[in-house]
């Protein structure tokens, strides 16, 4: 994909556009508000934060039934369902339903000490180094360690489940033959858990899916595994690119880094501004019957992105949209999705956030990025930092 083509082959799994996002967002909203890419099977890209919101809330017009574009065909025509992200009304309503008590606030404050420990932990790795990697030596390890304890699974499987969930977002969407090794993979070891859990329950979400009914049956095998494997996908690369993105605003940002030094009471409003102006997330719908939306042809089965990260960054939304406010007062933004959809974990992953961000400005001395030109960012439906290399003065 290149500056010229970006109206009509929108291509979110392009090093150009990891690179140059903010920039094509811009454009779209500006030049043409409603893109497509015919790589993807005729799909189309809304940019502007009223459509989205439109669209995220006509559940009707616009299924959830494949959440993740690929380039080969819809997810669900493969059989995989991840609910109830992949689920329209009234099932998914059952299914949400279902798994609220398991991100109530006692749950999520009972795991905040543990956050807490891992950061630590993970700093005083590298803080006598004076340089460290943000997304690899930092970010990435929280939400691999918090999900591996909601699904009752030992830390040293965190390498597999990052590599999964790499594999399934930003390989498997443009290569089936990841997407069908990933797969197989995913299940024989998810398999062997379920059968664990069934002759030795835990306190965990495993056995808390085994346990759990839907309009009185118990759930099937398969919606056990699309538990486990939603997650997986969505708690896992998008924490870490939220993490990795702010910590990538402050290095960038000297001013901004000294701010919240001198005002920590600024924290959560800056955490919501960096989940406005950095949210990692783009979500996918497909559409269920020619509808013309806006001047646009759609066509049954269309797939529709929906990037809630350019949502966020509408200047007719936002004043100043593209400036990071850290005390903005008025910030409505659509990082966690909005509708019926809107994200489960959300309370989970501010908490996250917070303590990285917190922990990282208490425990280092000012830190800035080491290259400002080497960073590399995902591509794909998630977007945050994969290489972030930080350096700092080491206080001997
Ligand atoms: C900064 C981190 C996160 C971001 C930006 C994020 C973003 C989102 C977005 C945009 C949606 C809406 C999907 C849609 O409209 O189709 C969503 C849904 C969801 N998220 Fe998150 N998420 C984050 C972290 C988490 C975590 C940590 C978990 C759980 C461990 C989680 C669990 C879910 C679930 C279960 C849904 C589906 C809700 C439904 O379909 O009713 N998310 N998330």
């Amino acid at each position: 994909m290149s500056d010229i083509n970006v109206k009509e082959s929108f291509d979110h799994f392009s090093q150009y556009y990891a690179q140059n996002a903010f920039e094509i967002w811009k454009k779209l909203q500006n030049e043409c508000p409603i893109a497509s890419s015919r790589k993807y099977r005729n799909m189309w890209v809304p940019t502007k934060y009223s459509d989205i919101e439109e669209i995220a809330r006509d559940t009707d017009t616009f299924s959830s039934r494949s959440p993740v574009v690929a380039e080969f065909g819809a997810m669900a025509d493969f059989g995989l369902q991840v609910p109830p992200i992949s689920a329209d009304p009234p099932y998914h309503t059952s299914f949400r339903r279902l798994l609220l008590p398991f991100f109530a606030p006692s749950r999520i404050e009972a795991l905040k000490d543990t956050v807490v420990y891992l950061a630590n932990d993970l700093i005083d790795s590298f803080i006598d180094n004076g340089e460290f990697d943000a997304a690899l030596d930092y970010a990435q390890h929280i939400p691999v360690k918090i999900i591996s304890e909601m699904l009752g699974i030992r830390d040293e499987d965190g390498d597999q489940f990052r590599m999964w969930v790499h594999n399934f977002l930003e390989l498997a969407p443009t290569d089936i033959t990841v997407a069908a090794t990933s797969l197989l993979q995913f299940f024989e070891y998810f398999q062997k858990q379920i059968e664990d859990r069934k002759i030795n329950p835990k306190d965990d979400l495993i056995t808390f899916l085994i346990n759990a009914q839907i309009d009185d049956r118990l759930l099937s095998d398969q919606e056990i595994f699309g538990g486990c494997l939603l997650l997986l996908l969505a708690g896992i690369d998008t924490t870490w690119s939220a993490i990795g993105a702010s910590i990538w605003h402050l290095a960038s940002n000297l001013e901004d880094q000294r701010s919240l030094r001198n005002d920590p009471d600024i924290l959560g409003s800056a955490i919501e501004e960096f989940l406005r102006a950095f949210a990692p997330v783009t979500m996918a719908r497909e559409v269920t019957k020619d509808v013309d939306f806006k001047g646009c042809p759609m066509k049954k089965g269309d797939p529709l992105l929906l990037p809630f990260p350019a949502a966020n960054r509408d200047p007719e939304a936002f004043e100043n949209a593209d400036k990071i406010i850290l005390n903005r007062e008025r910030n409505r933004h659509f990082a966690f999705g909005v509708g019926i959809h809107r994200c489960l974990g959300s309370n989970l992953a501010r908490m996250e956030l917070s303590v990285a961000i917190e922990t990282l400005i208490v425990r280092l001395p000012e830190f800035e990025l080491k290259n400002p030109n080497d960073v590399k960012w995902s591509v794909g439906q998630v977007r945050g930092p994969r290489k972030l290399e930080i350096k700092f003065k080491v206080n001997r």
